[in-house]
Formats: C-alpha cells, sequence, structure tokens
C-alpha cells in the first residue's frame, strides 16, 4: 500500500516543479543526516537505488555535497519520470537516471551506495552490493519505523548480526514519519 501511495504521489507531482521542491523538503534533513553520517563529499561517486519518479534523494545529495549521482529504478516510467524531473531542474550534468535493478547493477563505478526505503528485495540487493563493492565503499541504508515494517522488504536480523563489525547505525531525531534508523556499512 504505501510503494503504491508513493508511485501515485510522486507520479502526480513530478509534473510540477513546485511540487517537486516541496515533496523535496521532506527528504533535507534525512539525507543532510546521511552525508554527515557517510561523510558524503564532492569527488564522491553516489548511486542511488530506488529513485522514484522524483529522485528527492539524489537532488539533495547533489545540493549539498555536489557529487555526482547516478540513479537507478527498476520501473521504467519511474525512470522517464525521473529523467523529465532532473532536466527540468538542470541538474542532468550531475543526476543520470537509468532503468536498473539493484541486485544486479554493476556497483564498481561507485564507492557511496544509497537503497532506498521501498527498495525490495533488500537482502537479495544488500548481499549483491556487499559482495560486490570495494574496500572503503560506504553503504547507507533507510529502516523503517518499527510499526511499518510489514509494509517494506527488510534488512534481516541475520543479516545485520553477520556484518555488524562493518555496520554504524544513526538514530538522530530524523523528523520522518516512516524512518526509524539510518545504517551506514563500511567495507573494511
Ligand atoms: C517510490 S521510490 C522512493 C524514493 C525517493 N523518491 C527518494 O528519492 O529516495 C522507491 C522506488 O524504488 C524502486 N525499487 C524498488 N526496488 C528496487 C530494486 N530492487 N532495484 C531498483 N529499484 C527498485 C521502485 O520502483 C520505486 O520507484
Amino acid at each position: 500500500m504505501i510503494p503504491a501511495c508513493t508511485r501515485f504521489i510522486e507520479r502526480n507531482f513530478s509534473k510540477s516543479n513546485f511540487l517537486v521542491n516541496l515533496y523535496g523538503l521532506y527528504y533535507k534533513s534525512i539525507v543532510r543526516n546521511e552525508v554527515k553520517l557517510a561523510n558524503i563529499k564532492n569527488s564522491d561517486k553516489v548511486l542511488c537505488i530506488g529513485g522514484g519518479p522524483i529522485p528527492s534523494t539524489a537532488i539533495e545529495v547533489v545540493k549539498q555535497t555536489d557529487a555526482s549521482v547516478h540513479v537507478i529504478d527498476m520501473d521504467r516510467k519511474a525512470v522517464e519520470y525521473a529523467r523529465n524531473v532532473v532536466k527540468r531542474l538542470g541538474l542532468d550534468q550531475k543526476i543520470v537516471v537509468d532503468q536498473a535493478r539493484g541486485e544486479e547493477v554493476d556497483i564498481s563505478p561507485y564507492n557511496v551506495i544509497h537503497v532506498a526505503l521501498q527498495v525490495t528485495p533488500k537482502d537479495k540487493v544488500l548481499n549483491h552490493i556487499w559482495s560486490n563493492c570495494k574496500m572503503g565503499d560506504r553503504i547507507i541504508v533507510r529502516m523503517p519505523k518499527k510499526g511499518l515494517r510489514h509494509f517494506y522488504s527488510n534488512v534481516t536480523e541475520g543479516f545485520i548480526n553477520r556484518y555488524s563489525h562493518y555496520i554504524k547505525f544513526s538514530s538522530p531525531r530524523l523528523n520522518a514519519n516512516t524512518l526509524d534508523k539510518i545504517l551506514l556499512m563500511v567495507k573494511g
């Protein structure tokens, strides 16, 4: 239900710059925390998995760090909408949007990989990223609030326990009604 609502809102809001900017306000402080947690700099190559029709995370990463961002989404329509948004905002030199799946994409060009809340299946995507990423790469994963977990594909306890040495959690006051924690994994 949540993915369908988000898709509906993002598709409709994506046609208006005013609504895109309004929608982006929700992401501002979330991304600020992620940028700080993963120490994202303008020299980083960032991959956002699950950008949706309004790639607000990527837009905020660019605004806050000036890093180059590659956004992927498995939904062809979302890619179409997102490309229009990025072009209209004049960010097409910094943000490239392509259709791809997080569990298959070549992650070798990136050193920061961001996994959106609604990405599914999380275990496959994370196992793919972790087994293919390089030393020092940072992986950011948004974790839903406890009561909302059944609406999302979740990182399993087994995964968290297995890689606990590489995991750091951030629990800032996120001001977001869907998010609990941000998980940062650093390959070491
Ligand atoms: C609604 S968006 C939310 C992202 C939000 N706009 C942002 O900027 O963070 C979630 C998107 O994730 C995509 N998605 C889910 N699982 C995916 C996967 N395994 N690989 C690529 N995209 C995925 C969906 O198609 C959907 O468009």
